[in-house]
C-alpha cells in the first residue's frame, strides 16, 4: 500500500529527500505531493524537484488535484507523512481545512484513523503552532519536528538529517540503519 509523502514550504528539503530515497531503497510504494512553496523551498535547498522521483517509480500527484483517487477515504493508503510541514499547513490540518491534496489526505488519514506523521519546522514556535501540534497529537497524529541530537555523535549535516529521517521511518514501523542505536553510552 502506498505511503503518501507531502512536501510543504517549510525548511527541511534534505530530510524529505532522505525519507523518499530511503523508502525507495526499501521498495515501498510512494505517492508524492508537493505544495507550490514546498517545490520552491525543496529546489532551493536540495536542487531537486518531485518529478525527479517519478523516474524512480514514485507516483507524483498534483496538489490542486482534489479529484485524485487518494482524496477519497475509499482508497486505502498506508500512511501520510508531511515532511517538512509548514505551520500554515499544520494550522489548516488542525482546523479541518482540506483545500489542496496535501491537507485533504491528512484529513482523510484523521477521519479513517490512519497513520499521520507531521514534521513541523519553525523556530521559535508560536503559541498558535504549539496549540495546533498539541491538539493534533491528542487525536493521534505523530508530531515529529526535526530536532538536533548529539548522542549519536553526528559528524556531518547528513548524519543529522539521517537521524530525523530515521525517526520518521521508526514512526512508520520501517526498519532502517539511518542512525546507530543507542548502546547505553558504552562506546
Ligand atoms: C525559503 C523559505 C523558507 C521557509 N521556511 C519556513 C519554515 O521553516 N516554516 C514555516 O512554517 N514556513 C516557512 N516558510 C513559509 C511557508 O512557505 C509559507 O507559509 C507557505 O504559505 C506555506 O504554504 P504550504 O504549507 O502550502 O507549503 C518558508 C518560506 C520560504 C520561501
Amino acid at each position: 500500500m502506498e505511503i503518501i509523502v507531502g512536501i510543504t514550504g517549510a525548511s527541511g528539503g534534505p530530510v524529505a529527500v532522505k525519507v523518499i530515497e530511503s523508502l525507495i531503497e526499501k521498495g515501498h510504494e510512494i505517492g508524492l505531493i508537493a505544495s507550490e512553496n514546498g517545490r520552491k523551498v525543496m529546489k532551493f535547498e536540495t536542487g531537486r524537484a518531485p518529478e525527479d522521483y517519478g523516474e524512480k517509480g514514485v507516483t507524483i500527484y498534483e496538489n490542486n488535484d482534489l479529484s485524485s483517487n487518494i482524496a477519497s477515504g475509499t482508497v486505502p493508503f498506508e500512511a501520510v507523512v508531511i515532511v517538512p510541514c509548514s505551520t500554515s499547513t499544520l494550522a489548516k490540518i488542525n482546523c479541518g481545512i482540506a483545500d489542496n491534496l496535501i491537507t485533504r489526505v491528512a484529513a482523510v488519514a484523521i477521519k479513517e484513523r490512519r497513520r499521520l506523521v507531521l514534521v513541523p519546522r519553525e523556530t521559535p514556535l508560536s503559541p498558535i503552532a504549539l496549540k495546533n501540534m498539541k491538539e493534533l497529537a491528542e487525536i493521534g497524529a505523530i508530531i515529529l519536528p526535526p530536532m538536533m541530537e548529539f548522542y549519536t555523535r553526528p559528524k556531518t549535516i547528513d548524519d543529522m538529517v539521517s537521524f530525523t529521517a530515521g525517526r520518521i521511518l521508526d514512526s512508520l514501523g520501517i526498519e532502517h540503519d539511518l542512525y546507530p542505536e543507542w548502546r547505553g553510552g558504552k562506546d
